[in-house]
């Protein structure tokens, strides 16, 4: 897979030290920042019309593990309420952005500079094939109908991924497993080169810094503003 992203620069160090730190094992500290730093902005994963509570689960871990941030799930032949079955599925790791159609949530991805990936059993190119773009966002389709005519319409690129066997199509989850192992990695080394582990932008790891730090803790709000943290809501 050829590449056309370009990473500038080295880790940069974090903004301030969290006022919440003091009371954080240096070993959970050391754990957030190093997943933190390993977070991928330029990589996110679409899931056109999937709301099946096991698929759901699956997919979102397996983009977690894979050290996605950002999903994006489109809810247009289902209603929005099947939202919250997506929503209890989702860990508590990544961030989940919603819309209502194909189009608004491809547009979206465009306007942030992302190229659409569609992975399609009616497609004939493999993904070996197709360059790597600066930022990919993959899109899965819904187990029964696949991918819709629309997607297909808006896709920058549409990928197959080989199968040999008698079955028709890959769970979706295995897709999406299939396509990051084909992609993260490559990504990952290209980052390595520039001497980083991620790419997430700061603004965006300080922010989930701060969130992660305070996991477990019970109202960690009224602590941070016990200490003065300039940054506690008021
Ligand atoms: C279970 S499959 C959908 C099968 C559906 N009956 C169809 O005809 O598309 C769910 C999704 O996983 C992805 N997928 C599964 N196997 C694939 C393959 N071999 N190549 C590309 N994408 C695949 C596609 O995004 C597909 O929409």
């Amino acid at each position: 897979m050829a590449s056309e992203s370009t990473f500038a620069g080295e880790p940069q160090p974090w903004p301030a030290v969290d006022i919440l730190e003091q009371y954080i094992a240096p070993s959970r500290i050391q754990r957030v920042d190093g997943v933190l730093r390993s977070r991928l902005g330029s990589v996110t994963a679409v899931f056109e019309d999937i709301f099946d509570p096991h698929n759901v689960a699956a997919c979102v871990r397996t983009c977690e593990a894979f050290g996605l941030q950002d999903l994006h799930w489109i809810f247009s032949k289902h209603s929005m309420r099947t939202s919250s079955t997506v929503a209890k599925s989702a860990d508590q790791w990544v961030n989940m952005h919603r819309y209502t159609g194909t189009a608004q949530a491809v547009r979206a991805l465009k306007d942030q500079g992302f190229t659409i990936l569609v992975s399609d059993l009616q497609a004939s190119d493999t993904l070996e094939t197709l360059p790597l773009p600066a930022k990919a966002a993959i899109v899965v389709g819904n187990a029964h109908d696949g991918i819709s005519d629309e997607m297909r319409q808006l896709a920058d690129a549409r990928y197959i991924l080989p199968m040999w066997g008698f079955v028709q199509s890959f769970n979706l989850s295995v897709a999406l497993a299939l396509t990051l192992q084909g992609v993260v990695p490559r990504r990952r080394a290209e980052l390595a080169a520039l001497g980083r582990t991620g790419d997430l932008p700061m603004d965006q790891m300080w922010a989930l810094r701060r969130k992660w730090l305070e996991f477990g803790m019970t109202r960690p709000d009224l602590i941070r503003r016990e200490l003065g943290d300039s940054e506690a809501i008021p």
